[in-house]
C-alpha cells in the first residue's frame, strides 16, 4: 500500500470443525501437493487437465508466444512500455494475451448479497456480503471435481481468498465522503469495516469465461468486525484482555473484558500465505491506523491491572506507530473499541498472521501469535525434508513493512507428515520466530555474504551488557520490557511475541528498506515423479526473495543524514530512525527499492545460518536525480556491496533488461514465482509520470529471469494504483492480478476525477455481465484475469 489515504508506512481452526477439516483435507489434496512438491510440479501439472509433458515443456522452452522471442531466456512475451502521461486509464499487457476483469469492489459474493450501486449508498449490511474495497494478496485452492461440477478441472475450478487491505473513503461513503467537514457516523465506521477483511469466493471457468459462482456454499466475507480466536504462546495473556463490546449497527456496547483468547474482527489484510495442510494465511499490516491514543499522557480509565500497563500501552503505541488522531478512519470518533483511552489494549489483537480454513465456511478464523506481533506483509511457506528421516521441516517466512523494520523467520517444531495433513492442523502454535541479521562477511559462495537468524526467546542473549557484569549481555528475560514478575517464562515469551518489534531491537536485527512479500523460488523439474520429495542441493537451492520497497530515511545524502538507529531498548517511535546504509540496504535516500535473496545452510529450513545476496537494485537507469549533497557523505563502502555502484548512480539501479532502459521498475513490493520459476515483480509507488517517475509511469508488474537477472515489463496500471496480489491456476495459464486503489487521490465530490479504471476499460466483466458505468462513475479495486489468446501458459 501507498495510497494517499492509507496510512504511511513510509487452526485446529476451531475444535468444532475437525470433522470438516478432515473432508476439508480430501478435497485439497491437490492443493497440498502443489505446495509440498514444488520441486516436482510437472508431474502435477501433467496430470491436471489434459496437459502433457511434452507440452509444458515446450511451454518453457519454445513458447509459442505470438511475439518470437530475441534471448535464449524463459520469457516470452514482449516488453510492454510505461504508461506514462499523459497516463492511459486502463492496463495493458503484451499482444497475444487477454485482461478481463473477474470481481470488483462491491460485487455480490456471499447468500443474498445485493447487487452493487454505483452511487456507493449502500450501507454496512450490503457491504458485508459484498466484495470488500482495495484487494491485496490472494490464493486460489483448486477444488476437486465432482459429479455435479464435471467436466470442469483443477484448473477451472477453484475458491479465491482475497485480502482487502484498506479503504478509500473518499469513494467508500456516496457523494458525502468522509473528510472533514463531513460528519463522522457510526454508519460509515461499519460499512469501511465492513469493506476491510477478506473474501473467499468460488470461481468456475464455464465455457471459457471466468465467473464468480454467486450461491456457492464456501462464499464468505471475514470483516473488520468478525469473531477470531487467538492461539499459541500468548494466548490468553493478560495484555490480550481488552474490552469486549457487543457490535451492533448502532453502537458498540462494553459487556466486560475478552478473555484473551478471542478477538474481533482482522484488519489492514495486506499479503499473505498459504500452508500445505491446505488453509489460507492472511496478514494485518497497517493495522495501527485504525486507533487513536488522543492523549498519551492521559490516565487511561481502564488500567487493567497494574501500573506497569499504562507505560505497556504507551510504549507499543509509539513503537508500533499509533497516534493521537488515527490515520483519517475516524473510526475511534464514533467506536469506543478504537480508542485507546478507553480501550488500551485492543491493539494487542491485531498485528498476527490469521489463518482460515477457506473449506468451510462456519470455521472460526485463528490469529496464530507465535508468528509474533508487528506489520505483517506476507508468509511464504517453505518446507525441507527431515534429513535422514521422515517428513518435512517446515518454515515461515515475513516480513515486517515499516521504514527500518525487520525480516523473520517461524520455524514449526513439529514434523510434517503429508499423509497425516490433520495432524498439522496446530503447527502454527508451536516453534520459534528468529530475525535476521544480514552480515557484510563474504560467505563461501562467490558475491554472497553471510547472515543468522536470531532465536527470539526469554534465553537469547540481547546486545545490551549488564552494568553489574561487564562484558556480560543480558537475556530478553532480563530486560524490562519482556521480564515477568513471576519469573515464568511463558509469560517472558508472550511478552516477546505481544511487542516482536522491541526484541528484535534489542537483539540487534539488521534494520531494512521495509519488506514487503517473499517469495519461494520454485523449481521445474521434469525428470521428478509424483509424490517424490522436494529435494534441494547446490543446483537448485532452497532460494527465498524478499522485497524491499523503499526507504527516504536510508541516511546520508538523501533527505536525511545519518542520525539515529532503532535503539535497543525498544523506545524508537515507529519508521523514526535514520540507519546508515549497510551492506544489505546499500542506496542512501533509497527512492527505488531493491530485491534481497537468501540460501539457507544446508538447504534446511531450520538453519541459523544462510548466505545471501542482493537480486536487482530497482531505479530509472535515465534518472537524472543525483543525491543531496548538503547531507554528509554518507558512511558507504561500495566494495563490500555492489562494486560497480557509484554513489553518482544510486537512483539508477542495475536492471538487466534488454535492450536498456526498458523494463525499468521502482518500489517492488509483490512478488512471486509461477511453477515454472519465473518471478513476478509487482510495484507499489506513488506519483506516477511525475517526478522521479516520469519515465516509469504508471505502476506495473514485472517479469525476471532469476537466473539471467533480465527483466521484462509485461504489465502496466491505470492511473494512481498498485499492482498487489498474484495467484494462478495450477497450470498457470490463468492468471489472477490485483489492482488496487486506482484514482486514489479523488474526492467524493469528483469521484472519477483521475480514473474511472475498470468502466474506463471495459463493458462487461468477465463473465459477460456489465460493468456499471452510470453518471456516478468512480474508481474500483479489482481483480483480474489474464489468459494468453492461444490458451499457454503465462509469460512463456
Ligand atoms: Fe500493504 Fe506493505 O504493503
Ligand atoms: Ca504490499
Ligand atoms: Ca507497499
Amino acid at each position: 500500500m501507498k495510497g494517499l489515504h492509507h496510512p504511511a508506512n513510509d487452526v485446529p481452526l476451531n475444535p468444532s470443525v475437525l470433522p470438516s477439516i478432515r473432508e476439508v483435507i480430501a478435497q485439497t489434496h491437490l492443493s497440498r501437493r502443489r505446495f509440498l512438491h514444488s520441486a516436482v510440479r510437472a508431474p502435477l501439472l501433467a496430470s491436471l487437465g489434459g496437459l502433457t509433458m511434452k507440452g509444458i515443456l515446450s511451454a518453457m522452452e519454445q513458447p509459442k508466444s505470438p511475439v518470437p522471442r530475441p534471448h535464449p531466456v524463459s520469457l516470452g512475451f514482449q516488453n510492454v512500455p510505461p504508461n506514462v502521461l499523459p497516463l492511459a486509464d486502463a492496463v495493458a499487457v503484451p499482444p497475444g494475451y487477454r485482461v478481463e476483469v473477474l470481481v470488483a469492489w462491491g460485487d455480490p459474493i456471499a447468500h443474498g448479497a445485493p447487487t452493487w450501486l454505483e452511487d456507493a449508498t449502500q450501507d454496512a449490511s450490503a457491504q458485508a456480503t459484498q466484495f470488500g474495497m482495495h484487494n491485496d494478496g490472494m490464493e486460489y485452492f483448486p477444488l476437486p471435481i465432482t459429479p455435479s461440477t464435471a467436466p470442469a478441472s483443477p484448473t477451472d475450478r477453484g475458491l479465491l481468498c482475497v485480502n482487502h487491505e484498506y479503504t478509500h473513503e473518499e469513494v467508500l461513503h456516496g457523494a458525502e465522503g468522509l473528510q472533514p467537514p463531513a460528519p463522522m457516523t457510526l454508519a460509515k465506521a461499519r460499512k469501511s469495516q465492513a469493506a476491510h477483511g477478506v473474501s473467499i469466493l468460488e470461481i468456475q471457468r464455464v465455457e471459457g469465461r471466468w465467473k464468480v459462482i454467486r450461491d456457492s456454499r464456501f462464499n464468505r466475507r471475514i470483516t473488520g468486525n468478525s469473531r477470531a480466536r487467538l492461539s499459541g504462546p500468548a494466548a490468553g495473556h493478560d495484555w490480550l484482555r481488552s474490552l469486549r463490546y457487543d457490535i451492533t449497527d448502532t453502537a458498540s456496547v462494553e459487556i466486560g473484558r475478552n478473555d484473551g483468547l478471542t478477538a474481533w474482527g482482522t484488519l489492514n489484510n495486506c499479503a499473505h500465505g498459504s500452508t500445505p495442510w491446505g488453509t489460507y494465511l492472511t496478514c494485518e499490516e497497517n493495522w495501527n491506523s485504525y486507533f487513536a491514543l488522543p492523549k498519551p499522557d492521559l490516565n487511561l480509565p481502564h488500567p487493567p491491572h497494574s501500573q506497569p500497563h499504562l507505560d505497556t500501552v504507551q510504549g507499543n503505541a509509539r513503537r508500533y506507530g499509533i497516534g493521537p488522531q488515527g490515520s483519517g478512519f475516524r473510526w475511534h470518533e464514533v467506536d469506543p473499541r478504537f480508542d485507546l483511552r478507553q480501550n488500551p489494549l485492543e491493539p494487542h489483537l491485531f498485528g498476527w498472521v490469521m489463518e482460515i480454513n477457506p473449506f468451510d465456511r462456519h470455521s472460526t478464523p485463528v490469529k496464530r501469535t507465535a508468528l509474533g506481533r508487528f506489520k505483517h506483509e506476507s508468509a511464504q511457506v517453505a518446507l525441507s525434508p527431515v534429513p535422514g528421516g521422515r517428513g518435512y521441516r517446515v518454515a515461515f517466512y515475513m516480513g515486517d513493512d515499516e521504514r527500518n523494520e525487520y525480516i523473520y523467520k517461524f520455524v514449526c517444531a513439529g514434523i510434517y507428515d503429508p499423509d497425516q495433513p490433520a495432524a498439522a492442523r496446530d503447527f502454527l502454535d508451536e516453534g520459534v520466530l528468529h530475525v535476521a541479521r544480514f552480515t557484510p562477511h563474504p560467505s563461501s559462495h562467490p558475491g554472497g555474504f553471510q547472515g543468522h537468524w536470531i532465536p527470539l526467546l526469554p534465553d537469547t542473549d540481547s546486545v545490551i551488557e549488564d552494568v553489574h557484569v561487564p562484558g556480560r549481555r543480558l537475556k530478553l528475560r532480563e530486560l524490562p520490557l519482556f521480564a515477568s514478575p513471576t519469573g515464568n517464562d511463558r509469560d517472558v515469551l508472550a511478552r516477546i511475541l505481544i511487542q516482536t518489534r522491541q526484541a528484535a531491537d534489542a537483539v540487534g536485527a539488521t534494520m531494512m528498506d521495509r519488506p514487503e512479500w517473499m517469495a519461494l523460488r520454485t523449481y521445474f523439474d521434469p525428470q521428478a515423479t509424483p509424490g517424490s520429495l522436494p529435494t534441494y542441493n547446490d543446483a537448485r537451492p532452497l532460494e527465498i526473495y524478499c522485497s524491499l520497497t523503499n526507504n527516504n530515511h536510508r541516511g546520508g545524502g538523501g533527505q536525511y543524514p545519518v542520525t539515529s538507529v532503532n535503539p535497543a531498548d525498544g523506545s524508537a517511535a515507529a519508521g523514526s530512525s535514520h540507519p546508515p546504509v549497510d551492506v544489505a540496504n546499500p542506496r542512501p535516500d533509497n527512492l527505488f527499492g531493491h530485491i534481497i535473496r537468501w540460501r539457507e545452510q544446508d538447504h534446511q529450513v531450520t538453519a541459523t545460518l544462510f548466505e545471501w545476496d542482493l537480486f536487482v537494485l530497482a531505479g530509472d537507469s535515465r534518472s537524472k536525480r543525483t543525491l543531496n549533497t548538503t547531507a554528509p557523505a554518507p558512511a558507504y563502502d561500495p566494495s563490500t556491496a555492489l562494486p560497480a555502484l557509484a554513489l553518482t548512480d544510486v537512483y539508477r539501479g542495475t536492471i538487466g533488461d534488454v535492450p536498456p532502459s526498458s523494463a525499468d521498475f521502482g518500489s517492488p513490493d509483490g512478488l512471486w514465482f509461477d511453477p515454472f520459476g519465473r518471478l513476478w515483480i509487482q510495484t507499489d509507488h506513488q506519483g506516477d509520470g511525475q517526478g522521479a517517475w516520469i519515465n516509469l509511469g504508471s505502476n506495473v508488474m514485472c517479469c525476471a529471469d532469476p537466473v539471467t537477472r533480465e527483466v521484462r515489463r509485461f504489465l502496466t496500471a491505470p492511473p494512481q494504483c498498485e499492482v498487489t496480489g498474484i495467484t494462478a491456476t495450477p497450470d498457470a495459464r490463468t492468471f489472477f492480478v490485483g489492482i488496487q486503489h486506482p484514482g486514489d487521490q479523488s474526492k467524493a465530490a469528483d469521484p472519477d476525477e483521475f480514473s474511472a479504471w475498470p468502466g474506463s476499460q471495459f463493458a462487461t466483466n468477465s463473465a459477460g455481465e456489465p460493468l456499471p458505468n452510470g453518471p456516478h462513475r468512480r474508481p474500483r479495486s479489482a481483480v483480474i484475469v489474464i489468459t494468453r489468446e492461444d490458451g499457454g501458459v503465462i509469460g512463456a
